[in-house]
């Protein structure tokens, strides 16, 4: 029984939906509150037992290489203030036992490209794949630990859905629905942003992945698709003629944070959350909408 214990972080991307923000800055260091968007995605891959962290970055992403080491100026700093509560949060970002590895996509030929980019730290494994921008709050389960168990059920992909409006199939990968069983979907097919006359159905794919290694040969196989990129989707409806792969309906609510609405809106929702703030945001934003 194959146990998943690496998780790909493509954060190649160039984010030109959120410039001029993101010129200088990874997309994925955006702050929901007080954490960028990446620490919540390495958390929920953490608390799904992923001990090994791959991130496929690119030259202008190292800061995000910064936030997951140790930064001794600060730390030395906040322990000579005493300020001992921060050095836990700073010292805490990474948990014992994790260890992070960085590879370039030297430029962004796709989601799929990216993703082939760290075949050879992944290897012969079944492994996870984690879009940053996408934010999940599962609840008391992680959107990946639900998943991680389903995993261990099938022994096959499983790839992370959600309903959509039938006029945004152009932004997604749409699953082709084979069989259902409750919330876990076989599929017959997948289509990159498709027209939404030609849209299989309106189940759109989201940014969690657990993929079995066959998908790195199909990924050389690849040519480009929509986009003039290497497609992740298009790799996957090949992984189909060899194996099952199955759609997830997972228990949460999704945040597009690739999007400046959906940004806008896992900003209000992590603060009404937020033991020290939501009180008196929510006070703010009645003032603001009145
Ligand atoms: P997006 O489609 O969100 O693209 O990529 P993007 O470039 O990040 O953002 P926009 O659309 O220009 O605003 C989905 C995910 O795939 C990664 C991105 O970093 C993001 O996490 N990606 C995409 C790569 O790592 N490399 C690529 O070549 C393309």
């Amino acid at each position: 029984m194959m146990k998943i214990s690496k998780a790909i972080f493509p954060v190649a991307g160039l984010g030109t939906r959120f410039l001029p923000a993101t010129k200088a800055n990874p997309k994925e260091m955006l702050p929901i509150v007080d954490k960028p968007l990446i620490q919540y995605a390495v958390e929920e891959a953490v608390a799904a037992g992923i001990t090994e962290l791959i991130f496929v970055t690119n030259s202008s992403k190292r800061a995000i290489e910064d936030h997951f080491d140790s930064n001794f100026e600060l730390e030395a700093t906040l322990q000579e203030r005493g300020k001992q509560e921060l050095l836990d949060i700073v010292r805490g970002i990474l948990p014992e036992g994790v260890s992070c590895a960085y590879i370039r996509q030297k430029s962004p030929q796709g989601l799929g490209h990216a993703v082939l980019c760290a075949k050879q730290l992944v290897m012969n494994e079944p492994f996870a794949v984690l879009l940053a921008d996408d934010l999940i709050d599962g609840g008391s389960v992680p959107c990946l630990k639900q998943m991680v168990e389903l995993f261990a059920e099938k022994q096959a992909s499983v790839i992370a859905v959600q309903k959509i409006e039938p006029e945004e199939t152009r932004k997604y990968g749409i699953v082709d629905v084979a069989a259902s069983e409750g919330m876990l979907i076989a599929i017959q097919g997948i289509v990159e942003k498709p027209h939404p006359q030609q849209a299989p159905s309106d189940l759109g794919v989201v940014g969690r992945y657990i993929l079995t290694p066959r998908i790195f040969t199909l990924l050389e196989n690849t040519s480009k698709g929509s986009g003039g990129e290497i497609q992740l989707t298009d790799a996957i409806a090949e992984l189909l003629n060899n194996e099952s792969v199955y759609a997830y309906r997972f228990q949460g609510k999704r945040y597009d944070c690739g999007s400046k609405l959906g940004y806008l809106e896992a900003t209000v929702a992590y603060a009404l959350k937020h033991p020290e703030l939501a009180l008196d945001f929510k006070r703010s934003l009645e003032a603001i909408i009145a």
